[in-house]
């Protein structure tokens, strides 16, 4: 079954808004698989974000993610990467529709509120960094 990382970022932490993201993401019905609230070094964020080094706005973006608690989930449902993509919005919440995460809670790019995984491959490579010892098949009886 597929599965993607999600991460609620700084802001969507300090304001309140975790039970929020995951409700939708539980509604739509999709399955938590790990879970954990853990404030991340430098150079754990800059390895998370490696693709974008060279963006003139990594260095802000590598602040914003180590300057509070994130919540690091992995999800696992049908599609899940591509929809939970859909539910979180576009990147810009200025473009991001009503209706998704970022479309109603944010509106800085650089304040997002959330992350998630842009594809399958990507996903693996996510989940292997912030979960390095696998995930559990806690609900495996369900699906
Ligand atoms: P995320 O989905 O975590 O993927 C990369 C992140 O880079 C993105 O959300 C934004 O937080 C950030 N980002 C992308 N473009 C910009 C930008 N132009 N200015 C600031 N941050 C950006």
């Amino acid at each position: 079954m597929e599965q993607t990382f999600i991460m609620i970022k700084p802001d969507g932490v300090q304001r309140g808004l975790i039970g929020e993201i995951i409700s939708r993401f539980e509604k739509k019905g999709f399955f938590l698989k790990e879970m954990k609230l853990i404030r991340v070094e430098r150079p754990f964020a800059e390895k998370h974000y490696e693709d974008l080094s060279a963006k003139p706005f990594f260095d802000g973006l590598v602040e914003y993610i180590i300057s509070g608690a994130v919540v690091a989930m992995v999800w696992e449902g049908k599609n899940v990467v591509a929809t939970g993509r859909k539910i979180i919005g576009a990147t810009n919440p200025s473009l991001s529709d009503p209706g998704t995460i970022r479309g109603d809670f944010a509106v800085e790019i650089g304040r997002n509120v959330i992350h998630g995984s842009d594809s399958v491959e990507n996903a693996r490579k996510e989940i292997a960094l912030w979960f390095p010892d696998g995930t559990v098949n806690w609900q495996s009886s369900l699906h």
